[in-house]
C-alpha cells in the first residue's frame, strides 16, 4: 500500500478477464449489473465507525448491490492525495481515505457524497466482496444477507501499516486490526511474540519490584506514647 493511501479491496484481474471466464467465476451473470429501482440498502449509525450501509431488505447471495462510484484518477494523483490526507491525518488525528484501486494504472476516488458505497465498513468476516466489472466496482452479497444488517467488505490492507488500523468489526474471527485475510497469519505472529515480550518485561519489572523490597530497610517502629 502506497504511503498515506488506504485502499479498500478489489479483485483487480482486468474486466475482460471476468468476463471471458465468466462460467468459472463464481458471480451469477458476466454482464453489468444495473442499479437497483429500489435501493437495497440503507445509510444508518453503525456500531462499527460513524456511519454504515445496511440491507434495507433480505438480499440473497451472488447479489450486486451498490456500485463504487468517483474519480477516475491516475496513480501520480493518487499519491498526491493520499500524502495530502496523511499531512492532514497527521493534524487532525484522522482522515478517511475513499481510493479504490481499479487497475494498473488508475484509481479510483469515491471521495463524493454521490457515492454512499463509500460508507461501507470493514469487517474480518464480510457479507459482500468487490469486483472490477469493465471498469465499474460492484459491491456483491458474499452470503444471503438479512433486512438491517450492516453491509461490509474486507478493505484488504496489507501489512505494512497494520498498527494505524485498529479492526472494531466485533466479529469473532476479529483479527484487531483492518488487513488482509492473506497476512492474518503473519499477523498473529507479531502480536504472539509481542504479547511474549510484554510478558518477560511486565515479569522482570515484578521480580525487580520484590528486590527492591527485601533491599528496603524497614523503618524502625515508632514506640507507642505514653498516656
Ligand atoms: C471508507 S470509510 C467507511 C465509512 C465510515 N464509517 C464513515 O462514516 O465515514 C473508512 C473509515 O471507516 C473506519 N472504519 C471502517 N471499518 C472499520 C472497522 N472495522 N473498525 C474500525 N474503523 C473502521 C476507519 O476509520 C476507516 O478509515
Ligand atoms: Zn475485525
Amino acid at each position: 500500500m502506497r504511503v498515506g493511501q488506504e485502499r479498500p479491496c478489489t479483485k483487480s484481474e482486468p474486466p475482460l478477464t471476468l468476463v471471458s471466464e465468466a462460467a468459472s467465476h463464481p458471480l451469477p451473470f458476466p454482464f453489468m449489473p444495473k442499479a437497483q429501482d429500489k435501493p437495497l440498502w440503507i445509510v444508518r449509525r453503525s456500531s462499527i465507525h460513524q456511519r454504515g450501509v445496511f440491507a434495507a431488505c433480505d438480499i440473497p447471495k451472488d447479489r450486486p448491490i451498490i456500485e463504487y462510484v468517483g474519480e477516475k484518477i491516475t496513480k501520480k494523483e493518487s499519491t498526491r492525495r493520499g500524502l495530502a490526507l496523511e499531512e492532514k491525518a497527521k493534524k487532525t488525528g484522522g482522515a478517511a481515505v475513499y481510493i479504490f484501486t481499479l487497475n494498473a494504472r488508475y484509481d479510483l476516488d469515491g471521495a463524493t457524497a454521490a457515492n454512499p458505497a463509500r460508507l461501507i465498513n470493514h469487517s474480518c468476516d464480510p457479507n459482500c466482496e468487490s469486483f472490477i466489472i469493465r471498469g465499474h466496482i460492484w459491491i456483491y452479497s458474499l452470503r444471503e444477507i438479512k433486512a438491517g444488517e450492516e453491509l461490509s467488505f474486507n478493505y484488504g490492507f496489507d501489512l505494512e501499516t497494520w498498527e494505524d488500523h485498529p479492526c472494531r468489526c466485533g466479529e469473532p474471527c476479529c483479527v484487531g486490526y483492518i488487513l488482509d485475510k492473506q497476512y492474518w497469519p503473519k499477523l498473529r505472529g507479531i502480536l504472539k511474540a509481542r504479547a511474549k515480550r510484554q510478558g518477560k518485561i511486565k515479569e522482570l519489572e515484578n521480580k525487580l519490584s520484590d528486590l527492591k523490597k527485601t533491599l528496603t530497610p524497614k523503618a524502625p517502629k515508632k514506640p507507642k506514647p505514653v498516656a
